[in-house]
Formats: structure tokens, C-alpha cells, sequence
């Protein structure tokens, strides 16, 4: 049987619906092709944020003035910047552009609405297939509302999409009280993918020092629950939204699964981010799975077992918390422990 992994997501021709997630390694060249040999159907460039990009200028501006005040001869070779500094990653998105096949979507996140503007236009000039806009952050504002704080997140959105012609899509966290209503939103003002979760720091305390030790970490089995469960109750034929499942999944298995539940692609990190040739594993088992299943082309199984396909389905997804059926508590254990 020809296994045809290829799909269409949002206008883009990816090869497999595996995306590599955005990370520190999505701006380097050498990993890049890495993941493009590997198979990867797209890469995401890690988040460009306006406050890292802002910070960094400021150094830079401080280490060139003090060495200026030694060397005369550094005002020519380095005239003060005046640009916002996003020029530097618009050149380094535009010469990866030329070295890698495979369609490149570039994260930011900004500060303000004019800076979301223009990083989204500079981005879209270096040769980005696609933009990914990180929406995550925590309201702390008392003041406002969670409906003024989603309107807000929509106008972001709006204004993005509105300044260029290349497909948006949209990360967001996984904390709204209506979530399926907020897709809904974000499919109005056309954005074309949305990624069902990004994730926080890990947020804990090091008893030893007595300090507060907020980190990156590794996805682990069983994270990939909610994302799953808002992809399949969510999943519209008939909407030009795409979901993107992300957060947890960690092999070919948990790829096939998102997929039926109606994702076009995942978004995968914690699972090739050590081995980045695993990419290629995970591929290969996408493959092995369809073959035995008979499914040639990803929509064959795309959103099968969504709820919109599985009205009978609808109790399960909106189960959320135990209920006491009596059942025998040894056979409760032993589904716990599974
Ligand atoms: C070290 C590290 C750096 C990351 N950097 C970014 C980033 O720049 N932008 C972003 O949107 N997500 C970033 N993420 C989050 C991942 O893109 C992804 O959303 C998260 O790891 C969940 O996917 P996973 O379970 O496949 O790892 C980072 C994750 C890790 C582990």
C-alpha cells in the first residue's frame, strides 16, 4: 500500500504532519536540517520576544558606549543602532530561508499592539512561510475582566492578521472558561491555525536554597490530555480553522491519536528535542500505524473519533471528573495504575 503522509495545513504543502515545536535549537541552521531530513513536515523558529530583543539592544548600546568613550575609531565601525533590533532576526530567517525546503513559521510575542504590527510585517518580509503568535501570559490586572482580557488577546490577533498575507496561527495557553467559544473567535478575524496548548514554566519551589526556580522542562506521559480532549470536541469539518495539537505527545502513537481526534498537525519538542533524529522514528511508526490500518492519506483518519463524527461520543468528552458507578475497586485500581 502507498502511505501518502503529506498534508495540506493552512494553504502550506507539508510533507508529514509532524511540526517541530518551537525551541532553542529552531534557529540553527544545523539542526534544521536535521529535522528536514528527518521528515519533519514544517519547523517552528523559536519565539522572537520584543522584550528579549529590547534587552539586548540595551546591552549592546551600553558594552558599544563604554567602549566608544575608549575607541574613537568605534563610532564609525559601529554607529548607536537605530533600528528595533528585530533586524537581526529578519537576516538570520532570511538566510535559513535559503538553506532549508521546508516551510519555516516564525514565533513572536510583543509587548504592544504597534509592536505586534511590525514585528508581524518584519517577519513576513524575511521569507516566513507562515507567523505563529504566542499568546501566553498570566492576567494579573485586577481591573479587568476575562472578557476585556480576551478582547484585548482578539485585537492582537485582528491587527496581525489584517497587516500581512502570509496564514497566522495562534499558540495559546490552555486557562480560558470557555475555550471552544475563544476558537470560534479566533476563526473570525481568519486565523488559520490555532495550537491547542503551549505550556508555562515549571513552577516550583528548590527547598535547599530557599528559592523560587521557574524552568523549562520535558513533557511527560499523560500531559497530553486536555489537549486532546478540546481538539476532538472542537474539530469542525466544515471550519477552516486548523487545530494543532501540541503538549505531550511524545511518539507516532500519540501523533495517530491527536489526528483522530481531528488535529491536522502536532507539534512536537520534548520528544526530539535530545535526539533530534527521532523525528524520523516517530514518522516511521505514523507510517507502520496506517499501513495496518489501511489508511493511505492523513484525512482517511483525520477527526474519526471527534465528537462532531461521534455524537454518542459526547457524554465521554464532557466527562471530566470520577463518578462513582460502583464499580469494583480493584478493577478502579487497576485502570488508575495503567
Ligand atoms: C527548552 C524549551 C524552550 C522552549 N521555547 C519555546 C519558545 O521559544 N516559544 C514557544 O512558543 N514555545 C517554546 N517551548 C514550548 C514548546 O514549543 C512546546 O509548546 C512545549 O514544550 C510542549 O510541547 P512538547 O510536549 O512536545 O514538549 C519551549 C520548550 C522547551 C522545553
Amino acid at each position: 500500500m502507498n502511505i501518502d503522509l503529506s498534508t495540506n495545513y493552512m494553504g502550506l504543502n507539508l510533507k508529514s504532519p509532524l511540526i517541530i515545536g518551537a525551541n532553542p535549537f529552531t534557529d540553527k541552521i544545523d539542526y534544521l536540517r536535521i529535522y528536514e531530513e528527518a521528515g519533519a513536515g514544517a519547523v517552528v523558529y523559536k519565539t522572537i520576544f520584543q522584550e528579549q530583543v529590547e534587552k539586548d539592544n540595551l546591552l549592546f548600546d551600553e558594552l558599544m558606549g563604554e567602549y566608544g568613550d575608549r575607541n574613537a575609531e568605534m563610532v564609525t565601525i559601529a554607529p548607536e543602532r537605530e533600528d528595533t533590533g528585530i533586524e537581526d532576526h529578519v537576516f538570520k530567517i532570511t538566510e535559513i530561508k535559503k538553506q532549508i525546503k521546508i516551510p519555516l513559521i516564525v514565533s513572536f510575542n510583543c509587548t504592544n499592539i504597534k509592536s505586534w504590527v511590525e514585528y508581524a510585517k518584519a517577519i513576513e518580509k524575511s521569507g516566513a512561510d507562515a507567523l505563529q503568535i504566542n499568546l501566553l501570559f498570566v492576567p494579573h490586572d485586577l481591573k479587568k475582566s476575562s472578557n476585556e482580557v480576551e478582547e484585548e488577546q482578539l485585537q492582537i490577533v485582528k491587527s496581525v492578521v489584517e497587516s500581512v498575507k502570509i496564514p497566522v496561527t495562534v499558540k495559546i495557553s490552555p486557562f480560558y472558561s470557555n475555550v471552544n467559544l475563544f476558537l470560534d473567535k479566533l476563526a473570525e478575524v481568519n486565523v488559520k491555525g490555532v495550537v491547542l496548548f503551549g505550556k508555562f514554566l515549571n513552577f516550583d519551589i528548590n527547598m535547599n536554597l530557599n528559592k523560587i526556580n521557574a524552568r523549562p522542562y520535558l513533557s511527560h506521559k499523560g500531559e497530553n490530555s486536555n489537549s486532546l480532549r478540546t481538539v476532538g470536541s472542537y474539530y469542525k469539518s466544515e471550519c477552516n480553522l486548523s487545530l494543532v495539537s501540541n503538549t505531550g505527545i511524545l511518539s507516532g502513537m500519540d501523533a495517530v491519536k491527536n489526528i483522530l481526534v481531528g488535529a491536522s498537525v502536532v507539534e512536537m519538542v520534548s520528544a526530539i528535542l535530545l535526539e533530534p533524529r527521532k523525528a524520523s522514528v516517530i514518522i516511521d511508526d505514523i507510517k507502520n500505524w496506517m499501513s495496518k490500518n489501511n489508511y493511505s492519506k492523513i484525512e482517511d483518519f483525520k477527526g474519526l473519533l471527534s465528537e462532531e463524527k461521534n455524537k454518542d461520543l459526547k457524554y465521554t468528552y464532557n466527562l471530566v471528573q470520577y463518578l462513582d458507578n460502583k464499580e469494583n475497586v480493584s478493577e478502579l485500581l487497576k485502570r488508575i495504575l495503567i
